[in-house]
């Protein structure tokens, strides 16, 4: 009896485990489950078992019909999952392309120009976007009655609060909280109230760049911005300073490089194959003595330069404010 009820569980659990369709397992189960099949021929050979072991193999039977019971339920279910998600899912449409994500083109820029500093030592600093005017201006030698402050018509949030006019607050922020020699360099976004045009934006992005050293010169602010030019525009590019004014550094001096585009030779975009990236200097010894290094002591250089022009010539972007406007054919996409 044990042995026929052993045998019957073994072939059941095959032949479920083989069917391969509903009509299949209904065979199965009048063959080993149902009324006339296996398991009840066994069954009513109980009769002819001595009383004594009648309650042992009648439980046995009764275990071999939960298990075959449970394991057809189990493959009908089986079965009939593989055929509703063949019903949910045409294969013969075409694929439905996934939408890709692209870093701004700013963003990718901010990147590029921070990664060429960094591998020259600068570390980012971070400063903030709303200052006061101490940061902004006064410290930077740049008092109320200062002409450049016009040029920097600013955003102001309370009397002495502004969203800053360029990263060069970044400079003071770093001098206080650092102690010399330093080099850092900090990007972010600037605010003025610049009426719009194709180069100019009342948002837009500086790169600011500040180095404090024992006996810094002129010669190594020319050698730092001509490595940068060499890896933006390639090698045999050059820097260009021209006489300017800051009255945080003196000399003070704009920048150009290589245009990246024509390689110098001159073109729609540049002119002269120049680019005109920022300003640059010495920094003003009144600074130092504004954030407490000694002046005797510490000289230095400072640079800043817009990020935006850097991308649009980077993308071929003729007007800065297609940069702003969130028009997703400008990254390659929608
Ligand atoms: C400054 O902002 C100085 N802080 C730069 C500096 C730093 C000088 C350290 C010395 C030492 P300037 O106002 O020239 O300088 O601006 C620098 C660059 O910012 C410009 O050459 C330009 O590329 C960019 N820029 C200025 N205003 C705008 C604007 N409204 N839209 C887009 N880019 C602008």
């Amino acid at each position: 009896m044990r042995n026929d009820l052993g045998r019957i569980l073994k072939e059941g659990l095959e032949a479920i485990v083989a069917a391969s369709s509903q009509r299949e397992l209904d065979e199965v189960r009048s063959r080993y489950t149902g009324r006339s099949g296996a398991l009840a021929a066994a069954m009513k050979k109980l009769r002819d078992l001595p009383s004594a072991e009648r309650p042992a193999a009648g439980q046995l039977a009764n275990e071999v019909k939960g298990k075959l019971e449970a394991a057809e339920e189990a493959r009908r279910a089986a079965l009939a999952a593989p055929k509703r998600a063949a019903a949910a899912v045409d294969l013969t449409l075409p694929g439905r392309a996934p939408r890709r994500g692209a870093f701004h083109p700013i963003v990718e820029t901010t990147r590029r120009v921070a990664e060429i500093f960094q591998k020259m030592g600068f570390d980012l600093f971070d400063a903030p976007e709303l200052d006061t005017e101490h940061y902004n201006f006064e410290a930077l030698a740049i008092p109320a009655t200062h002409p450049a402050r016009d040029e920097q018509d600013s955003f102001y949030v309370e009397p002495g609060v502004l969203l800053r006019t360029h990263t060069s607050n970044a400079q003071i922020h770093a001098m206080e909280t650092r102690k010399p020699p330093l080099r850092i360099i900090s990007v972010g976004r600037c605010y003025r109230r610049d009426a719009s045009d194709p180069r100019h934006s009342p948002v837009f992005h500086q790169i600011e760049g500040l180095l404090v050293d024992e006996h810094v010169s002129l010669a190594q602010l020319r050698g730092v911005l001509t490595a940068f030019a060499r890896e933006i525009a390639g090698e045999g590019a050059g820097v260009r300073f021209r006489p300017d004014f800051f009255p945080f550094t003196e000399p003070s001096a704009d920048f150009s490089v290589t245009c990246f585009v024509c390689k110098g030779k001159g073109c729609r975009v540049c002119g002269t194959g120049w680019l005109e990236l920022g300003g640059a200097g010495m920094v003003d010894p009144a600074v130092f003595e504004n954030v407490g290094y000694d002046p005797e002591r510490w000289t230095g250089f400072a640079f800043g330069m817009g990020l935006d022009r850097v991308a649009m010539l980077a993308y071929g972007v003729p007007d800065i404010r297609m940069l702003l406007e969130n028009d997703m054919r400008m990254f390659g996409l929608g």
